[in-house]
């Protein structure tokens, strides 16, 4: 090959850049324009081998042309780029564009409801203490004094996972558990799952948490425990007033059920208190002295009072949530309406 004819060659691809640039789009990404020319390339690449067939003299020249050709493209390539680049910095300009919204989770209705009141009592003194789920007979009811023929313990009503053991169906047991443990003054509060045998329904589940809350020590009387539950009530449910029920429980003498005022309608009935113008809240009673004495308690000594209530029972009527299931599907069109 003569000098002239490499030379030649060299314009050619060259002036045939031009024109494939030319018909090529100015708003086409650069790797593509690339994938474009990979012919135009491939002809480059043969005229940088075929220089050894230029005769010695000569091939300083052709070298030059050569690299002039390749500068060509590499110059155009760099221009798209950066034109390129100035178009994508204009577009993020573009403060029309609406930003993209952001969910990033949120604390659940149940466990918002269980942190508020476990702040409320944090302040006048009472701690969190935890048990487990899976728990003896002698825990979940013996040591609380349930009768051994007592309907709770049927296994219609409980989750058995062996002879003696079971998915607690309440959070008691953690007060025996904590008597056990510590020496009064006793003030704890006790959050947990508990598990009965219902089936999902509108207002039922087999699974759902408990908060408990126990508090023993000497002169510990009734008083204590109204004082101590109708200001919650105030507090929480911005209760205009509290009343109390008599009831029963095994485990407590007296017993009693608090309801509270509803702070939505103030008592003159609504939907979140089902029109009665009250919220049932809790159970409670006084520790009933056998259970003192099976944690190992001197009940001549101490006494004490406890209350057991359902955070989800709570979060619906605070929330407005018209079944519980709502709070076991995790549907994020319905957490976000309430999650903070
Ligand atoms: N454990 C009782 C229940 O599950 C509630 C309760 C707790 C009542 C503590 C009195 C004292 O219904």
């Amino acid at each position: 090959m003569t000098l002239q004819e490499y030379l030649a060659e060299a314009d050619r691809l060259d002036r045939d850049l031009a024109e494939r640039l030319a018909a090529i789009d100015a708003a086409t990404r650069v790797d593509v324009v690339k994938g474009q020319l990979r012919e135009w390339r491939a002809s480059l690449d043969q005229l940088q081998k075929s220089i050894t067939a230029v005769p010695p003299d000569g091939r300083r020249d052709a070298g030059i042309a050569l690299n002039r050709v390749r500068k060509g493209f590499d110059d155009a390539m760099a221009a798209r780029e950066a034109a390129g680049q100035a178009r994508g910095a204009g577009a993020s300009l573009d403060l029309t564009m609406p930003a993209r919204d952001r969910w990033q989770g949120g604390i659940h209705p149940v466990t918002l409801v269980i942190r508020e009141i476990q702040e409320m009592f944090r302040e006048i003194g009472f701690t969190v203490a935890l048990g487990p789920e899976a728990e003896t007979e002698w825990y979940n009811f013996g040591a609380l004094n349930f009768p051994a023929d007592h309907p709770a313990m049927d296994a219609h009503d409980t989750l058995y996972l062996g002879p003696g053991t079971l998915l607690r169906t309440h959070t008691s047991p953690v007060q025996v558990r904590t008597m056990q443990r510590w020496a009064p003054p006793i003030r704890i509060l006790a959050p947990g799952n508990v598990y009965r045998r219902d089936f999902f329904d509108p207002s039922h589940a087999p699974m759902f948490s408990q908060l408990e809350g126990l508090s023993v020590d000497e002169g510990v009387s009734f008083v204590d425990l109204k004082a101590t539950l109708t200001h919650f009530g105030r507090r929480f449910f911005g209760a205009a007033r509290t009343r109390f029920r008599p009831s029963y429980f095994p485990f407590t003498e007296p017993s009693a059920e608090m309801d509270a005022q509803c702070g939505v309608c103030n008592g003159v009935g609504c939907p979140a208190c089902k029109g009665t113008g009250w919220l049932e809240i809790l159970g409670s009673g006084m520790v009933h002295p056998s259970v003192l004495d099976a944690a190992g308690i001197d009940s001549e000594r101490y006494t004490g009072w406890a209350f057991g209530m359902g955070p989800g029972r709570i979060a619906m009527a605070r929330y407005g949530i018209p079944d519980i299931r709502l709070l076991y599907d995790s549907d994020v069109r319905f957490l976000e309406q309430i999650a903070r």
